[in-house]
């Protein structure tokens, strides 16, 4: 019996497929290693495989027998919401289109259970403020899109009862649970700021005049290790049909208190520069975790301040 980790190689792939070894599951991670390290995975078995590529569906389902696997844990996805501005065709066949071939083998093979990386850019630009799992999903880009079709898909399946599955809407995940699997990608706030340091640039903030009480905009940052066990927590309490559930802290940060807290664990004594606002960026957006804590037992133990510590440790490792 083993669990099939698609996009395991990945920064928070890689931190399930720890936690998943650690206590002694038997793992098989699926990736095509595009933005992942095989480096990230020893003790698993490692299938290099483009989940798009509908030329090796056959292999996939080889590799779901072969290795009696009884649950997914689907990480696989390209990530970046400029990139499926400029290429929505592509995202769409690398996050939809993946899905849904490995939906079919799993099919083919009988495999129930299935645990789906999906995100708060499902929501789309909300009010500000705390956004539980009624909040009317309107995404705004390629990627948050394919995030909510990647929902409707497993909701559809899941009511015909071939699977069941649960859908994780990560809010903005951060930080590292062992420094060598930290995050290597510059598209977040934390790895953006630590790039500026590095350069001896003053860390940007992108408008002060929100009405937040620092008026900077305020986000709910969760470490990736308790993100991490909250995949653990979904995969050992499936239940029929399609879940959704948030996973964020519930606690906001603002930029500037996330800026102040790298300057501390950096050492760095350079004033950030404040720029003009970004176009579409709400005010705040903070997670309601009530529903994931009452049916999950889940909540996150760890704050800014271990997120921002376990990252800087990892960067000046790196
Ligand atoms: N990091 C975040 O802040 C965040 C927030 C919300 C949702 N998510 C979602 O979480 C998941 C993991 O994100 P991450 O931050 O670990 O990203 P990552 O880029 O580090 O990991 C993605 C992994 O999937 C692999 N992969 C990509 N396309 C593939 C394909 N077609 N076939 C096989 N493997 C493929 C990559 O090589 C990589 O190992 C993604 O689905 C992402 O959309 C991430």
């Amino acid at each position: 019996m083993s669990i099939l980790v698609t996009g395991g190689a990945g920064y928070i792939g890689g931190h399930v497929v720890r936690l998943l070894l650690e206590r002694g599951d038997e793992v098989v991670v699926v990736d095509d290693l595009s933005s992942g390290s095989a480096s990230r995975i020893r003790g698993a078995k490692l299938v290099q495989l483009d989940l798009s590529d509908t030329g090796r569906r056959a292999e996939l389902v080889e590799t779901l027998r072969a290795n009696d696997v009884t649950a997914v844990i689907h990480f696989a996805a390209k990530k970046q919401v400029g990139e499926s501005v400029l290429r929505p065709a592509w995202y769409y066949e690398q996050n939809v289109g993946a899905l849904a071939g490995l939906l079919l083998a799993l099919e083919e093979v009988g495999v129930r259970d299935l645990v789906f990386s999906s995100s708060a850019a499902v929501y789309g630009a909300t009010p500000s403020g705390l956004l539980d799992e009624e909040t009317p999903t309107r995404p705004i880009n390629p990627y948050g899109a394919t995030k909510l079709i990647g929902e409707q898909m497993l909701a559809a399946i899941a009511q015909t009862g071939t699977i069941r599955a649960t859908s994780l809407r990560y809010f903005n995940v951060a930080g590292a649970g062992w420094p060598e699997l930290a995050d290597t990608a510059v598209l977040n706030l934390v790895p953006m700021v630590f790039e500026r340091l590095d350069r001896h640039e003053a860390p940007r903030i992108f408008g002060d005049d929100y009405p937040t009480a620092d008026g900077t905009c305020i986000r709910d940052y969760v470490h990736v290790l308790d993100l991490a066990r909250a995949h653990l927590a979904a995969l050992d309490t499936t239940s029929e049909g399609h879940r959704v559930f948030n996973v964020g802290t519930g606690t906001g940060s603002s930029v500037r208190e996330m800026i102040d807290a790298i300057l501390e664990a950096s050492g760095a004594d350079i004033e950030p520069v404040v720029e003009a606002r970004r176009p579409g960026d709400p005010a705040e957006v903070v997670a309601d975790v009530g529903l994931i804590e009452r049916e999950l037992g889940w909540r996150a133990k760890l704050g800014l301040r271990e997120i921002v510590e376990s990252a800087w440790a990892a960067h000046v490792r790196a």
